[in-house]
């Protein structure tokens, strides 16, 4: 039996440690969607088309995720993102993983709105832009890249502005999605608010 599990929301939010925390409490698979357009982005960054690069995309293209990381990927995914040609040829395999046996939470901007509208449930898990900023700053630090706090922040609000006004799936909660709002939280607070939402959808 498939069940699905929605969680969108934007950068460094929480969603993505949200979601690997709910998968593994609930046994299901887990896909970060965001992996996909930074993949096509990082090719286009290496000269690719980024409608071909989506097109020819394969699940083995998602291996090294530690090398997707970094901020200029990050914004040339959110670049390729708006190209609704990039964003139809990844729909396919994104709805494939979610029907997986054993159910699955895919974590991303558009999932419960346009990917996975039958969702069992639906998360939309957000924080302000500086909180999130601090964030990324740090996880950016412990990873021995240079960044400024300041060039973080900048580079947050610039991608939600273009993820939130882009007219192909813009980053947006759904109506029926529970929203968690991870500002004032510590990880345990977010991943029990999270899990409780879910376990009320089984
Ligand atoms: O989640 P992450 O920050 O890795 O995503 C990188 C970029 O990919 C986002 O800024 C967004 O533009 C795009 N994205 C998207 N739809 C998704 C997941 C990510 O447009 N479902």
């Amino acid at each position: 039996m498939s069940f699905t599990v929605a969680i969108d929301g934007p950068a460094a939010s929480g969603k993505g440690t949200i979601s690997r925390a709910v998968a593994d409490h609930f046994g299901l698979g887990h896909l970060d969607t965001g992996l996909l357009y930074r993949a096509v982005g990082a090719r286009m960054l290496a000269g690719e088309v980024p409608e071909q690069a989506a097109q020819r995309l394969r699940p083995e293209d998602l291996g090294d995720p530690d090398a997707l990381r970094g901020p200029e990927v990050a914004q040339a995914a959110s670049r390729v993102a708006a190209i609704p040609e990039v964003r139809a040829a990844l729909v396919d395999f994104q709805r494939a993983f979610a029907r997986r046996a054993g159910g699955a939470v895919l974590d991303g901007r558009d999932i419960g709105t346009v990917i996975c509208p039958e969702a069992e449930a639906k998360l939309f898990v957000t924080a302000s832009a500086e909180v999130r900023a601090r964030r990324r700053h740090r996880e950016l630090l412990e990873r021995g890249l240079e960044a400024s706090y300041e060039v973080v922040l900048a580079d947050v609000r610039e991608r939600d502005a273009r993820d939130a006004g882009r007219s192909t799936a813009p980053m947006v909660a759904a109506p029926d999605a529970v929203l968690i709002d991870t500002s004032a939280l510590s990880i345990e607070e977010a991943v029990a608010a999270a899990v409780a939402a879910v376990e009320a959808r089984r």
